[in-house]
């Protein structure tokens, strides 16, 4: 049985999914679970019914996008023979052979609108017939839906059913995109190390030091988790850190790399710098006691380091807040106290 540790993470995204399933499982709602390619939808998907008792059933798996719609349909609910040429015999569907357990939707913004209809009417009544039968079966299923789609576009552009979507998205699961968890990399890595060292005991794999794990903590993913988990594998059959950061092609133009590039450019400046970009004075020493002079300093400290993090953010708290690995509660509570806003030039 996967255990729900198996997601593996440490930021508050990850926190709140774990805790998530563990209050869902049992219910059999109707879960959507939303993210780009490679954050762990079908991992989530797995877990939530793995929690639920429906383990002891099927978990069928259809995944929308990867099957042509006039397939898709005979795919889902059956056929009898006859319904069609070439259909020479029964065929169960997969609500049929998901009864009592999850049917797993995937990519489900792919999904036709006259096929959404006819998922909604099985979402509503538990009904269904094979094609060319006449016959009604009943289906007792967790449906379980995941996309990587932006549906609220595809619900203005009416390729998206809004009852249907609304059905759906009882339960929502998130998954933020890898590069907006960076903390969640170190113990990703350290987790594909330990899982591919019993595939490959032959193989020893160097845990990335302080300089390669910081540049792994600025790319920006665009594969996710997948990519990271590829990545470890390749670093198990070949070479060295360097070369496997070589072949990453790094964007430097996004808001939190360059944020968090110009962040560690001051940590290494030395004091004397630090001390110029306070403006701190003579006067502001001799007037304050060594505690408040302390009190002044971090609060100027972390003005300007929130302040240069809401300008690469465009103002954007939460991915601010995420950047500076702090809640986003805190953040707003810094703002305020510290009288950040934002710069008129
Ligand atoms: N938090 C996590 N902890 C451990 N493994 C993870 C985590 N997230 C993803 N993975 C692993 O990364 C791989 C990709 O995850 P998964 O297939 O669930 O992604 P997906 O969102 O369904 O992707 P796609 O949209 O491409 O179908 C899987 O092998 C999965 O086990
Ligand atoms: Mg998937």
């Amino acid at each position: 049985m996967i255990l729900e540790e198996e997601i593996i993470g440490k930021s508050e995204n990850i926190k709140k999914v774990r805790e998530l399933i563990r209050h869902v499982a049992d219910t059999g709602l109707n879960t959507i679970i939303i993210g780009e390619t490679g954050v762990g939808k079908e991992l989530v998907a797995q877990c939530l019914y793995q929690y639920s008792l429906r383990r002891y059933h099927p978990f069928i798996k259809v995944n929308c996008a990867a099957i042509p719609e006039s397939l898709l349909e005979s795919e889902l609910f059956g056929y009898e023979r006859g319904a069609f040429t070439g259909a020479d015999r029964n065929k169960k569907g997969k609500f049929q052979l998901a009864h009592n357990g999850v049917l797993f939707l995937d990519e489900i913004g792919d999904m036709s609108l006259s096929l959404q209809s006819k998922l909604l009417h099985v979402l509503q009544s538990g009904d269904f017939s094979p094609l060319g039968s006449e016959k009604i079966f009943t289906t007792n299923t967790w449906v379980i839906t995941a996309t990587n789609q932006d549906l609220q576009q595809a619900l203005k552009n009416k390729t998206f059913r809004e009852d249907l979507y609304y059905r759906l998205h009882i339960i929502n699961v998130k998954l933020e995109p890898l590069r907006t968890r960076p903390e969640d990399i170190p113990c990703l890595i350290e987790h594909f190390i330990k899982k591919y060292s019993s595939i490959f005991p032959n193989k020893k794999v160097v845990f990335p030091n302080e300089s390669v794990m910081d540049r792994l903590m600025t790319y920006h993913w665009p594969g996710n988790v997948r990519e990271l988990q590829n990545i470890i594998q390749k670093k198990m059959a070949l070479g060295s850190w360097d070369e496997i950061l070589r072949g990453l092609i790094f964007k430097n133009d996004t808001p939190h790399v360059s944020a968090i590039a110009k962040l560690r450019a001051e940590d290494s400046s030395d004091i004397e710098a630090l001390l110029s970009l306070l403006t701190l004075s003579i006067e502001d020493l001799s007037s304050f006691s060594l505690q408040k002079i302390k009190k002044e300093v971090t609060d100027r400290i972390e003005n300007r380091i929130i302040s240069l993090v809401l300008e690469h953010t465009g103002w954007n708290r939460s991915k601010a807040a995420k950047i500076l690995k702090i809640s986003y509660k805190t953040l707003l509570f810094k703002i305020r106290n510290l009288a950040i806003s934002p710069r008129l030039d």
